[in-house]
Parts: structure tokens; C-alpha cells; sequence
């Protein structure tokens, strides 16, 4: 049975539907992210877990049991928010132990458990410090402390790492990781951030406009996107609007506006041959680049200009124009030190990409 379960859950204000008809299974366990862009309901979704808000229709089990008469103080479920919102006026080791004061836990008991929390969130000589002297970092792990001291069954956090600059925030994406692997604690955790969320999860759902697009794998999310809307939202995508046009020697023939005929695997869209309508969503990874002239071992291959090129460190992103009109990413790392791009703004190129390469998605 899954640790968590939401049945046909919706919550609406006046006539607008901030979650519609969303229905999860979260492993005991798993580390489950729920990603969209802002507004998508991701917060209000937590919130009905949590108990903060009732849902409007459906149902919430933990462990088979129905929440709706559960105040969030009963439930076995902690949330971490953005804004960690540490008490000011108390220590460290007062902040975690907060917790364990409310719920009337022996005085004794509380310095074993509040230290041994200390130590696990590397936070060991700072117990007496107060939160205005940490760094950002380590008020996070406070809060994550004080979150966790309780040993909840389900932990939420929602865009817990967002005020956090880049480095820091990769430090503790690593840590939470680390922390969840050990303590074996359910994480539901929201973000915006695609990069975050491919990093960090064991599945992830994918929310658009209330609603759950896609249930997945970080890596299959990336290589199979359900729809048009997950291709675009995870990771950078060149889009081509195509037809099938049917299947030849085990490859889809798809027929690319602006393009002309290419080959891509046989996915969703080859059990619907025909003159279907959709999306052929094609990794800039996958797509390669080599000079006008210079042979190219690509099933599917255009000549072209590279119009921009966008150094990033590791690799660089070449934009290319191609003759018949698309506009198609390539991106090649950058192996050769102190040179940061191969192709210069107007050279004449080839791309192509292998008919194993990109997804079709029908819409
Ligand atoms: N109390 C409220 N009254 C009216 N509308 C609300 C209320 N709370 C949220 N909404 C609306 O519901 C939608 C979903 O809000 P929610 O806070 O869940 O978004 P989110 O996905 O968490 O976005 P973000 O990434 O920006 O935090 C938004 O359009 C928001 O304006
Ligand atoms: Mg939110």
C-alpha cells in the first residue's frame, strides 16, 4: 500500500480551480517532487496534505486512513516552508526542540533527542547560537531539524531551498539527499525548478493549471515527456510541429512543418499512423553539428547557419537557422580548455540528429 494517497483531490476559489482532480501514490520512503511553474497549485496541493486547507472533493489516505478529520497537529506530517520561519527569540537547540516542548516530551528526553538532531544536521557548537547569527545554510538545516526531530512519516517542503544563492543550494540539494537516503523519511517536495527536481527526486509530477501532466522518473520525465507542456517545461527542448506520415524499417516517418521528412523512433505515435498531428521534441544534446563539407553520420541531416552561439562553461549552445526556415539548439561540451566555442556566429553548418534520437508526442 502507498504511505500516501490522493483521491480525485480539488480545491477551488469562486469558480477558479487551483487543483483539479488530482490523484497520486507516494511510496513510503520515496523522495516524490511536484514541479510546475508558478500558480500551478503546488502549495495549495501541500496544504490540503498538511490539513491547512479542505479540500474542496476527493479524499487524502496516509497509511489507508482518511486525513479529513485529522487536525494538521495530529498528523503524523511536518512542513518545512520557504521562509523557515525560525523563532527569532530562541537558540538553535531551542528551535528544535520547540517540537518536543509542545508535545510534552520529558525534559531529559528532549536534550538526548535535540542533540543527537544537532549532530545529524551538522550543526554541533552552534546550539546556542540564535538564528540572526547563521548563515542561510545553516538556518535551513535548523529548520530542517526542527522539522524532523519529531520523526514524522511525511515531510513537505515547499521551495525550501529557494532563498538560497546557487552554491549553497546545490551544497544542500546534495545534503538532502544524503539526509533522506539515511533517515528513510517520505520527502513531497515542490519546487519550480527543473533542474532541482531531476536532481533530487525518485519520481516527480509534473502540475500544470492544477493539474498532474505527468508522473515519473527524473530520466524518463527527460526522454519521454507525455505532452507538448512536459517536453517544453523539463530541460531545453527544440519543438518541430510534425505529422506521421507511417513507418519505415522500424522508424516513424514523420513529417516536420518547414522541414520536410525525418525519421524518429517508434513511440506513442506509432500506434496511431496516419495523418495524427504533434510534436517532435528533440534534446539540443541530441542534435549534432559539423562544418558545411565535413561528413556528419546523421539519418536525419540539414544545412544551416549558426546564428548565436551561448558559451555556459561546460558546454556551449549553438543556435542554428536552418535553410528551409526552423530554427534548431545544438550543444556540444566544451573538452578543449580556454576555447569556448567551435562554430562562430554565421559559419555554415550541417546538423542531424539518428532516427533513435528525439520523441514524438501526438496532441
Ligand atoms: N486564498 C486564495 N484565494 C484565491 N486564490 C488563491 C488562494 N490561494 C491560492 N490561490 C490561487 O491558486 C493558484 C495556485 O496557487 P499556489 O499557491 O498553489 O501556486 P504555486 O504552484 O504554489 O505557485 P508558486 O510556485 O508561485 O508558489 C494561483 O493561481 C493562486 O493565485
Ligand atoms: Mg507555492
Amino acid at each position: 500500500m502507498a504511505l500516501l494517497e490522493l483521491r480525485d483531490l480539488s480545491r477551488r476559489f469562486g469558480s477558479f480551480e487551483a487543483v483539479s482532480h488530482v490523484s497520486l501514490a507516494v511510496e513510503a520512503g520515496e523522495f516524490f517532487t511536484l514541479l510546475g511553474p508558478s500558480g500551478c497549485g503546488k502549495t495549495c496541493l501541500l496544504r490540503m496534505i498538511a490539513g491547512f486547507d479542505p479540500p474542496d472533493g476527493g479524499q487524502i489516505l496516509l497509511g489507508g486512513e482518511d486525513l479529513a478529520d485529522l487536525p494538521p497537529e495530529r498528523r503524523p506530517i511536518h512542513t518545512v516552508f520557504q521562509s523557515y520561519a525560525l523563532f527569532p527569540h530562541l537558540t538553535v537547540a531551542g528551535n528544535i526542540a520547540f517540537p518536543l516542548r509542545m508535545a510534552k516530551v520529558p525534559a531529559r528526553e528532549i536534550e538526548v533527542r535535540v542533540n543527537a538532531m544537532l549532530d545529524e544536521m551538522r550543526l554541533a557548537g552552534l546550539g546556542a547560537h540564535y538564528p540572526h547569527q547563521l548563515s542561510g545554510g545553516q538556518r535551513q538545516r535548523v529548520a530542517l531539524g526542527r522539522a524532523l526531530v519529531h520523526r514524522p512519516r511525511l515531510l513537505l517542503l515547499d521551495e525550501a531551498l529557494a532563498a538560497l544563492d546557487l552554491k549553497l543550494r546545490e551544497d544542500m540539494q546534495l545534503e538532502l539527499i544524503k539526509l533522506q537516503r539515511e533517515i528513510g523519511i517520505t520527502f513531497i517536495y515542490v519546487t519550480h525548478s527543473q533542474t532541482e527536481a531531476l536532481a533530487l527526486s525518485h519520481r516527480i509530477a509534473v502540475m500544470n493549471r492544477g493539474r498532474i501532466e505527468q508522473v515519473d522518473t527524473p530520466s524518463r520525465l527527460y526522454s519521454f515527456p507525455a505532452n507538448r507542456f512536459v517536453a517544453d517545461f523539463i530541460g531545453n527542448c527544440n519543438l518541430l510541429d510534425a505529422r506521421t506520415l507511417g513507418m519505415a524499417a522500424g522508424a516513424l516517418r514523420l513529417a516536420v512543418d518547414g522541414l520536410g521528412e525525418v525519421l524518429a523512433p517508434p513511440g506513442a505515435g506509432a500506434s496511431a499512423p496516419g495523418q495524427g498531428q504533434g510534436v517532435l521534441a528533440l534534446r539540443p544534446e541530441q542534435v549534432r553539428i559539423a562544418a558545411r563539407g565535413d561528413a556528419l553520420a546523421a539519418d536525419n541531416r540539414f544545412p544551416g547557419t549558426v546564428r548565436e552561439v551561448l558559451y555556459t562553461g561546460d558546454v556551449t549552445t549553438y543556435l542554428v537557422a536552418l535553410d528551409n526556415g526552423l530554427r534548431l539548439a545544438a550543444l556540444l561540451p566544451n573538452t578543449d580548455p580556454g576555447r569556448s566555442a567551435v562554430f562562430q556566429a554565421g559559419d555554415s553548418v550541417t546538423v542531424g540528429w539518428s532516427r533513435q534520437a528525439g520523441h514524438y508526442v501526438p496532441d
